[in-house]
């Protein structure tokens, strides 16, 4: 690891704009802003149930994860074609690309969507388009996550497994999203075990609001490579020392958190004490148009409540290309140019 030269906290808000980083966890739907919601609405003949951009934004207040699900469903109603789907991934790719991502692996469902009506191409081919034209135009790399639905079946995780294969090549992991309590990784091993046997890259959110033992079976029967958010892994020593030993991602979400009470307040948040215990915590934005900010809202609130320094931006930064699903010399080269603004930066 490089060394790294002090920087007052002043100037740290600017290191953490400029520093290059990975996205890893964040919701496509949840980056659909209430000004792009209601012009969706209206090109597709719909209405919204708010009288307008702030009456919606005042309805964004959450006591917990399944009060921000329902607004958040209600919200994915304007989604009807292709273009819907593209035109929300571009915005978020633009707004990605200004706080120095370089790389984002993107979460989307199908079931949703499905459920309203709509193909699982429509809804893959737009926002695929948008990645590569993300390569093209903006110079950075994306990917898709397809999410089951945790809240429903098996039976209707495996149907959503299907739609999506004619579209594999546009793929690269399946994860895990929506309700936790109640919904236990084990419910979903097979449709896992399937999707593993086809080379999908696996993930899962666990230890959100659920407890440790949800992340340990996230690892042991549905076999992911990360784990999405895991504040909880914290309750559990023995679970920290596996996660440290296998060097197990951790995709944290401060102020996803934060609005669904995870934590009381910032100060609160436990991810310097992950960083401390030598865990591979990484930051990210969830669902940015919903929890007040994206990825660098998300590090510079977190570093000035915890007072974290330049030493945690570079090891976050690091962690979060050593966590993405990309070769070996891809990671070498975001490595160097991370290495660079760090050595660089007056
Ligand atoms: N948790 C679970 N499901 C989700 C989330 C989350 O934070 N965001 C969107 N779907
Ligand atoms: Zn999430």
């Amino acid at each position: 690891m490089l060394p790294i030269k002090p920087v007052p906290a002043e100037r740290l808000p600017e290191l953490l704009r400029r520093m290059p980083k990975a996205e890893l966890h964040m919701h496509i739907e949840g980056s659909l802003e209430p000004e792009q919601m209601f012009a969706l609405a209206q090109r597709n003949g719909l209405s919204v149930p708010y009288a307008d951009v702030a009456a919606l934004r005042r309805a964004y207040v959450f006591n917990n994860l399944q009060e921000f699900l329902d607004i958040y469903h209600a919200g994915t109603l304007v989604l009807r074609t292709e273009q819907d789907f593209y035109d929300m991934a571009w915005a978020y790719l633009v707004r990605a690309a200004a706080d120095n991502v370089l790389h984002t692996e993107i979460f989307f469902d199908t079931q949703t969507h499905t459920g309203h009506g709509l193909s699982a191409e429509v809804v893959i081919n737009g926002l695929h388009r948008a990645c590569v034209d993300a390569q093209a135009q903006l110079g950075i790399s994306a990917v898709l996550i397809l999410c089951f639905l945790r809240h429903l079946s098996e039976a209707e995780a495996f149907e959503a497994l299907e739609q999506a294969l004619p579209l594999r090549d546009k793929l690269v992991g399946v994860g895990l999203a929506s309700s936790e309590l109640g919904h236990p990784p084990e419910k979903f091993a097979r449709v896992f075990a399937k999707a593993r046997a086809l080379g999908f890259r696996l993930v899962a959110h666990a230890g959100e609001e659920g407890p440790p033992a949800y992340i340990w079976s996230a690892l042991d029967v549905l076999k992911v490579e990360r784990i999405d958010h895991g504040v909880q892994a914290l309750r559990d020593p023995a679970l920290v020392a596996r996660l440290v030993h296998e060097r197990i991602p951790l995709t944290v979400c401060p102020l996803s958190n934060l609005k669904l009470r995870v934590f009381s307040s910032l100060t609160e948040h436990n991810l310097g004490r992950m960083l401390e215990a030598g865990l591979v915590a990484t930051v990210n934005s969830d669902d940015p148009a919903y929890f007040g900010g994206y990825i660098n809202e998300n590090f510079t609130q977190t570093f000035a409540a915890l007072g974290l320094t330049a030493r945690h931006a570079y090891q976050l930064a690091r962690n979060s290309f050593a966590a993405s699903f990309i070769d070996a010399s891809a990671r070498r080269a975001y490595h160097d140019r991370l290495d660079e603004v760090f050595e660089t930066f007056e």
